[in-house]
């Protein structure tokens, strides 16, 4: 899946003028076996020094039972927060040949064009005090859901900003009548708006923009989040458009790279599918198009990364379909196929 990736990049850069060059490392599973952490010291140190990441998905059953500090998904974590990439934009766009291809009605989903810009480095997934006690002969696990006014500034300009590029809405999502630190997210949400007057800003309970997306979806332009709501927010979003085997996204931080953009972190917003994993089944369109995010983001190369989109919106409506976007008698190739299917188009 990544390999064919990394092809779409090459020759795209190629004809861009703009050679890339590419290095690989092990993280996650794989690499937990072969040197026992998800993310060995040195990995990360490459990763600062490269201009953006490419990752392929990390975990996989077979790690399933290792205490919490040895998954797969830790390589995720610390490469977030060792990279400070507090912004996480996962766009959910629906692609017209698949129209047919969501749960939900096609006059509901027609025409969803929405971005998560979800925050990735704080909230209930890094907050302290967490972890699992016993006491008494009672177990207890617990977490902290917390964020400074900082962090929910920093997030809150990347979406306005994201915003004023598109058709100027940003809804802010939260869990104001009950959580202190939704409170407060409200509150500086708002602060931040007041510098953004051509955008419009609503706010939504989080169990309420859950319905809205599958009640009415185009509502949405630019949704920004929390780092827990948005990873459930994004997973709904992503399903709306047909499949999650299509959908992108960039994580980003305020590090600029050596070529002067933002330093970034690029994958599918699916994780493994261990089930399928090696049989030629997997869907690779999601990180191609996180390629067309890397080269827009972290390379600067709009033109390329548009070619890149193009490319995988001419393979959709000249029928190709992998398993997960097939409809029932539908023709199914595998990821190589498709994958050469776009790299044709490129
Ligand atoms: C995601 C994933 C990750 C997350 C997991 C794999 C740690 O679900 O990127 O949405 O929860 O952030
Ligand atoms: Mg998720």
């Amino acid at each position: 899946m990544t390999e064919v990736a990394v092809q779409v990049l090459r020759k795209v850069g190629g004809n861009c003028g703009i050679p890339l060059k590419f290095e690989t490392s092990l993280v996650g599973g794989v690499a937990i076996d072969r040197v026992g952490s998800p993310l060995p010291p040195p990995v990360l140190e490459k990763a600062k020094k490269a201009d953006a990441v490419l990752l392929g998905a990390v975990g996989g059953p077979k790690w399933d039972n290792l205490p919490h500090a040895k998954r797969p998904e830790q390589a995720l974590l610390r490469l977030r927060s060792g990279l400070t990439l507090f912004a996480n934009l996962r766009p959910a766009k629906v692609f017209k040949p698949l129209i047919d291809a969501s749960s939900l009605k096609p006059e509901v989903v027609d025409g969803i064009d929405l971005l998560i810009v979800r925050e990735l480095t704080g909230g209930i997934y890094f907050g302290k005090p967490r972890g699992l006690v016993k006491e008494k002969g009672k177990r207890s696990g617990f977490n902290t859901e917390i964020y400074d006014e900082k962090e929910i500034e920093r997030i809150g300009r990347i979406a306005f900003e994201a915003a004023s590029k598109r058709t100027k809405k940003v809804t802010s999502v939260d869990k104001a009548n009950i959580l202190e630190s939704s409170i407060l997210w409200r509150e500086v949400m708002t602060e931040v708006g007041k510098d953004y007057s051509g955008v419009k800003l609503d706010h939504m309970y989080v169990d309420n923009c859950a319905m809205q997306l599958v009640r009415n979806p185009r509502h949405f332009d630019v949704i920004v989040t929390s780092n827990l709501f948005g990873d459930i927010l994004s997973d709904e979003a992503a399903m709306l458009t047909g499949s999650i085997g299509m959908l992108p996204s960039a994580s980003l931080g305020e590090v600029k790279n050596s070529l002067g953009y933002p330093r970034g972190m690029y994958e599918p917003i699916h994780g493994t599918a261990p089930d399928i994993a090696g049989k030629g089944l997997a869907n690779p369109l999601a990180t191609i198009l996180s390629c067309a995010m890397l080269l827009r983001y972290s390379v600067g190369a709009e033109e390329g990364a548009r070619k890149i989109e193009e490319a995988v919106e001419k393979v959709l409506s000249h029928g190709f379909r992998t398993a997960d976007i097939a409809k029932k008698g539908e023709k199914v190739v595998s990821t190589g196929e498709i994958g050469e299917a776009v790299l044709e188009r490129l």
